[in-house]
C-alpha cells in the first residue's frame, strides 16, 4: 500500500508541472500534493494488478481520479458549500489562494484529468481510452458526483423531494460511491476484464463507497482534527443529512459493519491484500480491534 501511494505521489507530481500563469498551477498542486489517503488511485491500480494486468498502464487514469477527487474537495470546502477552513491538515485552498482561484483550480483539475488520460495513456488502445473517458465524464458530472453534492446541500435546509432514507442513499451513492466505482471500473476496463467481472466489482465498489461515506459521517462525530485534518462536528452544526443524523451513531455503525462484511465476501476470491488491508483498517477504526 505504502509503495503504491509513493508511486501515485511521484506520478501526480510529474504529470502536473508549474507554468504561466503560475498562481493557478500552484493552487491546483497545493491541495493535490497534500498528504491524502490516495484511496481512489490505489484502488484503481490494485484492481488492474489483481486482474493480472500491468499497473504501469493505469497511472494516468489513477492520477486523473485523484485530481477529480481533489477538485471535489476544493469546491466542497468553499464558503458557498461546506465552508471548511481546513483540508488535509492545512488551510483549505480558498484560504490560501482566494475564492476565485480555488473555483478555477477546481475547474482546471476537472478538465486537466481527462486531458491527462488522453495524452499519457500510450499503452492503451483508442477504444479503451474512449471507454475510460466515458466513465470519467459520466461519474464526474450531473449524473454522478455533482448530483450528489447538489442534493447534499439542498438537504441542509430540510428540503427533500423524496423520503429522508431515499435522499440519504442518493447523496452517498452519488457524492462518494461514484468515485469508488470509477476507480474500480476503470481498473477493470484497463485489465480487459469481462462484463461479468466488471459488474461484480461494481457492486463491491458501490457498497465500499457507501460504507466509506458512513465511516466519514461517523468520524465527523467521534474523531479529532489531528486525526482527520479537517474540521470535525461540521455535519451536525450545518444540519447535514447523514447516517448519524438520521439513524443515530449505533445504527450507523451497524450499517457500516454490514456493508464492510459484504465487501469482504465479494473481494475474497480476488486475492487482494490491499483491499483487505483497507477494509480492515476502516472496520477496526470504527468498531475497535
Ligand atoms: C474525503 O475523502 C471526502 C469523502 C468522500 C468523505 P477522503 O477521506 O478519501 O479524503 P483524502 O483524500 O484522504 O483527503
Ligand atoms: C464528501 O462529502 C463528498 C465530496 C467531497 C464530494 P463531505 O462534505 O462529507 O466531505 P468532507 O467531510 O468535507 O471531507
Ligand atoms: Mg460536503
Ligand atoms: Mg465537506
Ligand atoms: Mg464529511
Amino acid at each position: 500500500m505504502k509503495n503504491l501511494i509513493k508511486l501515485v505521489d511521484e506520478h501526480l507530481d510529474k504529470y502536473l508541472g508549474i507554468c504561466y500563469p503560475e498562481e493557478i498551477f500552484k493552487a491546483m498542486k497545493y491541495t493535490l500534493m497534500l498528504p491524502g489517503k490516495r484511496l481512489r488511485p490505489v484502488m484503481c491500480l490494485e484492481t488492474v494488478r489483481m486482474l493480472g494486468s500491468d499497473i504501469n498502464k493505469a497511472f494516468p487514469m489513477a492520477c486523473a481520479i485523484e485530481m477529480l477527487h481533489v477538485q471535489s474537495l476544493i469546491h466542497d470546502d468553499l464558503p458557498c458549500m461546506d465552508n471548511d477552513d481546513f483540508r488535509r491538515g492545512k488551510p483549505s485552498n480558498h484560504k490560501v489562494f482566494g475564492e476565485a482561484n480555488a473555483v478555477l483550480a477546481g475547474d482546471a483539475l476537472l478538465t486537466f484529468a481527462p486531458q491527462l488520460i488522453i495524452e499519457k495513456s500510450d499503452n492503451l488502445t483508442t477504444e479503451t481510452v474512449l471507454k475510460l473517458i466515458h466513465e470519467y465524464t459520466k461519474f464526474a458530472g450531473a449524473y454522478g458526483l455533482i448530483a450528489g453534492q447538489v442534493v447534499d446541500i439542498e438537504s441542509e435546509g430540510g428540503k427533500l423531494a423524496k423520503t429522508a432514507e431515499e435522499t440519504l442513499d442518493f447523496i452517498h451513492l452519488n457524492k462518494t460511491a461514484v468515485l469508488f466505482r470509477l476507480a474500480i471500473r476503470t481498473g477493470a476496463i484497463i485489465a480487459n476484464a469481462e462484463d461479468k467481472t466488471i459488474n461484480e466489482l461494481d457492486e463491491f465498489a458501490t457498497k465500499f463507497g457507501l460504507a466509506f461515506q458512513i465511516y466519514d459521517d461517523i468520524m465527523d462525530e467521534i474523531s479529532t482534527f489531528d486525526e482527520l485534518g479537517k474540521t470535525i462536528g461540521k455535519d451536525k452544526n450545518s444540519g447535514k443529512l447523514t447516517y448519524v443524523s438520521l439513524y443515530g451513531l449505533e445504527e450507523a455503525k451497524k450499517k457500516f459493519s454490514c456493508l464492510i462484511e459484504d465487501c469482504c465476501d465479494i473481494i475474497k476470491k480476488y486475492n487482494s491484500e490491499i483491499f483487505v488491508e483497507i477494509l480492515n483498517k476502516l472496520r477496526d477504526r470504527i468498531l475497535g480491534v
